[in-house]
């Protein structure tokens, strides 16, 4: 889409799969994994996502960090592998996972126009401390805000609550940024001006909201906020 959104003061990202690459952790031991990297890698995350949303409705919250080592031990027993070396490697590379390529020269573009930007994640906050500085993003953040003070998982409606009494503006002047998206669509729901980024070419969700925008990398996000 190419419509503006002019009144955008602040963007805030989640980081998982939109700023982070998720799948560079099975990426990077395709070695070992051979052909069915791409399997466990797209299992792991869809467990660890289910985990968050039904320990979410149960009450029973672990940080993020257990829940990716729940869910990758799921994934690899579904997978026939027992190898106690690859989960552990699979697990520190998980916490210090790529950014996307475009996500450095975006974030100074958008700090160089002025805006505010900060990370809304399900992540802990050992987990984001360590990508953010892993990916080289230090210091391009106003805010890195996890879901762990509040003990509970997005799309729970607490958890955007906070935002506009963090970054300080109304909910209709935040662009909120996910390639997930149930995330966008929480989003949207709640009054943020969302921005899908699908990356995958997906359906949008069917879950009674609209983006203000659906690009397909973060490199389109400057233009989209007409900055230099
Ligand atoms: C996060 C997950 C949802 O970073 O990607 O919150």
């Amino acid at each position: 889409m190419s419509q503006a959104l002019p009144r955008v003061t602040a963007c805030v990202f989640d980081a998982y799969g939109t700023l982070f690459d998720i799948n560079a952790a099975a990426a990077r031991c395709k070695a070992e994994l051979g052909p069915r990297w791409q399997v466990l890698s797209d299992l792991w995350r869809q467990k660890q996502l289910q985990y968050t949303w039904l320990r979410s409705l149960m009450d029973r919250y672990v940080d993020f960090w257990q829940v990716t080592g729940d869910a990758l031990d799921y994934a690899l027993e579904a997978s026939k592998i027992d190898d106690p070396d690859l989960r552990r490697r699979l697990m520190d590379i998980y916490m210090r996972l790529d950014a996307y390529p475009e996500a450095r020269d975006m974030l100074l573009r958008l700090r160089g126009g002025g805006l505010k930007t900060a990370i809304l994640s399900n992540g802990s906050p050992g987990m984001l401390e360590a990508a953010v500085e892993g990916a080289g993003l230090s210091g391009l953040f106003d805010a890195v805000i996890s879901v762990d003070a509040l003990k509970v998982y997005k799309p729970a409606v607490a958890v955007y609550r906070q935002l506009p009494r963090r970054m300080g503006d109304k909910e209709h002047r935040i662009a909120f940024l996910s390639a997930n998206g149930w995330d966008a669509a929480a989003a949207a729901a709640y009054g943020f001006q969302a921005i899908w980024v699908n990356r995958a070419g997906l359906p949008w969700e069917r879950l009674d909201a609209s983006p203000a925008a659906v690009i397909d990398s973060l490199a389109a996000l400057p233009a989209l906020l007409r900055l230099p």
